[in-house]
């Protein structure tokens, strides 16, 4: 295939999508004959990275993908849609509670349009894909066949296009999909998920079911109710303190779920969805309570937020791979499956479903498939998720740290008590909230070990934190760990979201430390 530029990539992508027969897409040298040093079956965030990284060591990779496009699901379904619903309900969010105030006009319902938002995606979101093509083509120098289902008929040898590829190695990178709701009316027209939400809706829901309690259900939920469609969320789990989310701050917690209330939502928790109903299309479902009473919700759309399971079967078939309890391929932390020559990486190995996982899996395959002995341990990780607003954590929630340990102090901002009644935290994206509605500028918290006065987590509700938390993540993790002292000799950029360098410099004079 010759070189194609952004624009050429866009309208070749986007006519593949629109002609379900269109031709696979070929970027081969040597068309595609001799022996890959790794042929990575997905091209996702896991298998684009990897092949990437294997790459750059000089080594010769394959990617194969069905889509015409490499990235994955995160720029065609999932991250990027959610980041742009995500920004809109802090804005509809901010337009809504300053309605008619300074220089806000009257908050006008009418033009905040889930399907609008939905459009704006679908037209856009060929571009990153196209960038994704022409960055892997011309400038990482990767082979890659697209539009093309992968068959892999053994541990060296992959068929797609109607050719067959041969490999030293092989990384399944294939994925995971929606886990499907084994409930009566499940298949009625308006269950959506993620993925059926951007590529499917053809209506403006008005009164929304979210089935789950977790980032997909909050997040999804928030922005639906932001734009006006009424949601509930219906969660066996109370929202966010769900089996895969971990090191969740019970006070930031419950700042994020009464605010979410406060904005009109309904949150039902230990209940579950038992049914939904519908001629056709969904007109509600019935909730089971925990006490065991049962209660009809009204709704035009049911989303389905309850995980998703690894897209493994075929290639576990294949190539008799041990899986887990949801078909998770089972890898070491070098990323070998139970078979010698074959890896897996990303969501396809399981929980947790993030992008940095996802990469860092397929670099650490690479890795090893080119000689090098890497590891990548991902038990711990910055996290984050949106409300209406940017909720993000890293280390132990404050209930662990007092479980874990003796002499525990926390910095707290506001402080326990003053809630609500002063302008703070305030910087980026709060500083109106701050001076207008204090109650709505956020909260955070520094959890310390008093006795090594190293901090052990960090937690925040606000907007512009996140880049910080991967910074301190990394510092967390060092052998030694970040001390509070060492917190107080940073240098602020003031205003800063996350007030910890600051707060800690106040602290850090004291032999003993106490909260703030
Ligand atoms: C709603 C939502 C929002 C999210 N938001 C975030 C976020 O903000 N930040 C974050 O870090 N993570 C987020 N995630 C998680 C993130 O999207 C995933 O962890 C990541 O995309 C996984 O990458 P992957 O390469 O493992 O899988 P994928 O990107 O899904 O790649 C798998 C690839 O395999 C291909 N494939 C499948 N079967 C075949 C076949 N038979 N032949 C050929 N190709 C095949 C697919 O076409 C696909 O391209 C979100 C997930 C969801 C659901
Ligand atoms: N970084 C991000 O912003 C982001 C955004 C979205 C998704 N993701 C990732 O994508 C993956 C999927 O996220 P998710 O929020 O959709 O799922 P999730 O985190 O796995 O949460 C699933 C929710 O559904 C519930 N559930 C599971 N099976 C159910 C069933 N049969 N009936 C009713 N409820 C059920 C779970 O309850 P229990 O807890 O009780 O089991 C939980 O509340 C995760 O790995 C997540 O990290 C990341």
């Amino acid at each position: 295939m010759p070189e194609l530029d952004v624009v050429g990539w866009r309208s070749a992508i986007q006519a593949a999508i629109d002609r379900p027969d269109s031709t696979p897409i070929l970027n081969l040298k040597d068309d595609g004959g001799g022996i890959y040093d790794a042929i990575f079956v997905g091209g996702g965030a896991a298998g684009r990275f990897g092949g990437s990284y294997l790459r750059a060591m000089g080594g010769r990779a394959l990617i194969i993908d069905r889509w015409p496009f490499l990235g994955g699901s995160c720029p065609h379904q999932a991250c990027v849609p959610h980041h742009l619903f995500s920004e809109a309900a802090a804005e509809l969010d901010r337009a809504r509670w300053f309605s008619d105030e300074l220089f806000f006009g009257p908050f006008d319902e009418s033009r905040a349009s889930i399907l609008e938002l939905v459009g704006l995606f679908r037209a856009g979101r060929a571009s990153a894909h196209a960038f994704m093509n022409w960055q892997t083509q011309v400038q990482l120098d990767v082979e890659f066949v697209l539009n093309a289902e992968a068959d892999i008929v053994d541990a060296n040898t992959v068929e797609a296009a109607g050719r067959t590829f041969e490999a030293r190695n092989l990384v399944v990178a294939l994925g995971a999909f929606q886990r499907p709701l084994l409930i009566p009316g499940a298949g009625l027209g308006g269950v959506h998920d993620w993925a059926t939400l951007v590529e499917d809706l053809d209506y403006e829901p008005t009164r929304c079911v979210a089935i789950g309690g977790g980032k997909t259900a909050v997040e999804y939920g928030s922005f639906f109710q932001a734009t006006g469609c009424e949601t509930t969320i219906v969660s066996r789990s109370p929202v966010m303190r769900t089996r895969s989310l971990h090191h969740v701050d019970e006070d930031i917690r419950r700042y994020v779920v009464d605010g979410m209330r406060a904005r009109g939502m309904t949150l039902l928790e230990g209940a579950s969805v038992t049914e939904i109903h519908g001629a056709g299309r969904v007109e509600g479902v019935t909730v089971h309570h925990a006490d065991g009473s049962l209660e009809t919700v009204a709704c035009d759309m049911v989303l389905n937020c309850t995980g998703e399971l690894p897209n493994s079967a075929e290639a576990a078939r294949a190539l008799a791979l041990a899986t887990g309890p949801d078909g998770e391929i089972l890898v070491d932390d070098r990323m070998r499956t139970s078979v010698e020559g074959v890896y897996a990486a990303g969501d396809v190995i399981g929980a947790p479903m993030e992008m940095f996982k996802a990469r860092k899996c397929g670099m650490t395959a690479a890795r090893n498939i080119m000689g090098e002995d890497h590891t990548f341990d991902f038990s711990q990780y910055p996290d984050f998720l949106h409300s209406t607003y940017e909720v993000t954590w890293v280390g132990l929630s404050e209930e662990e740290a007092r479980e874990r340990y003796d002499d525990i102090a926390v910095i707290r901002m506001p402080p326990r008590g003053l809630e609500g009644d002063i302008p703070l935290p305030c910087a980026e994206g709060t500083m109106l909230y701050a001076f207008a509605k204090p109650e709505l500028s956020g909260l955070q918290k520094c959890v310390i070990d008093g006795a090594t006065r190293r901090v052990l987590g960090f937690h925040h509700v606000g907007y512009g934190a996140k880049d910080a938390f991967q910074y301190l993540d990394h510092l967390l993790r060092r052998p030694d760990g970040l001390t509070v002292d060492e917190l107080g000799e940073m240098n602020e950029l003031f205003l800063n979201p996350e007030h910890f360098i600051q707060l800690s410099r106040l602290r850090a004079g004291r032999r003993e430390l106490v909260d703030l």
